[in-house]
């Protein structure tokens, strides 16, 4: 299974990926093309470093949505690509590219969905909502992608304990180690091996895909 993956920033996540493949952890899987939306993440160096093709697609050098969302399809085309994973990818993806790889898009969030999601809910914000509201668990959640922010079915998550001493830098750490790069690379694993279908706008896992559902990739 192709796969292409969106990146913003340090690319922990993308490197978790790269990883696991290399080490055959995750098979059947191949990272074809990376997708920064900045020109200066750490992600384009993981890229470089492991001969993986990349591009920057930033928002900011589009003067409208529209034209954003065609470069974003641009950078997708041209090559098979079966699933499209946002790995600490930051930016709204545009409605023609959500409806051309319908079901076919997931992220990772660093928290329990619904909780501490949407919009103003990015990087260290989750983590400093999380400690605020004095919750005892979080963790991550990968969900398949629509056209609100964190809507979409969710597939997988892992929770850890949130404890007394934690800083909203260390519950970021650790989640991002034990929780996102855990359940990202088993979530692209799951659909590269047709485990997962989607059904009245919920995902579920099961052997060999032959329900009813709709079949992912
Ligand atoms: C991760 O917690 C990710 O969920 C969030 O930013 C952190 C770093 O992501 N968006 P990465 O290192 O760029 O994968």
């Amino acid at each position: 299974m192709n796969i292409a993956v969106l990146v913003s920033g340090g690319g922990t996540n993308l490197q978790a990926i790269i990883d696991q493949i290399n080490n055959q952890t995750l098979h059947d899987v191949a990272i074809v093309k990376i997708i920064s939306s900045s020109h200066t993440a750490y992600a384009l160096e993981r890229a470089k470093a492991h001969g993986i093709a990349a591009c920057v697609v930033s928002r900011k050098d589009f003067t409208d949505f529209d034209s954003y969302d065609e470069a974003i399809i641009q950078a997708l085309t041209g090559q098979q690509i079966d699933l499209v994973v946002l790995a600490g990818f930051l930016s709204l993806l545009g409605p023609k590219v959500i409806r051309i790889f319908s079901n076919r898009i997931i992220n990772v969030h660093p928290a329990l969905i619904p909780a501490f999601c949407g919009q103003s809910m990015y990087g260290i914000k989750p983590h400093e909502a999380v400690l605020a509201r004095g919750v005892k668990v979080s963790g991550a959640t990968v969900h398949f992608v629509n056209e609100h922010y964190d809507e979409g079915p969710i597939l997988l998550q892992k929770s850890i304990d949130v404890l007394s001493e934690d800083t909203p830098q260390t519950l970021q750490l650790r989640i991002m180690k034990e929780c996102e790069q855990v359940i990202l690379p088993q979530a692209i694993q799951l659909i590269a091996d047709q485990q997962v279908y989607i059904k009245d706008n919920r995902a579920y896992i099961s052997s060999r895909c032959t329900r009813a559902g709709e079949g992912i990739s």
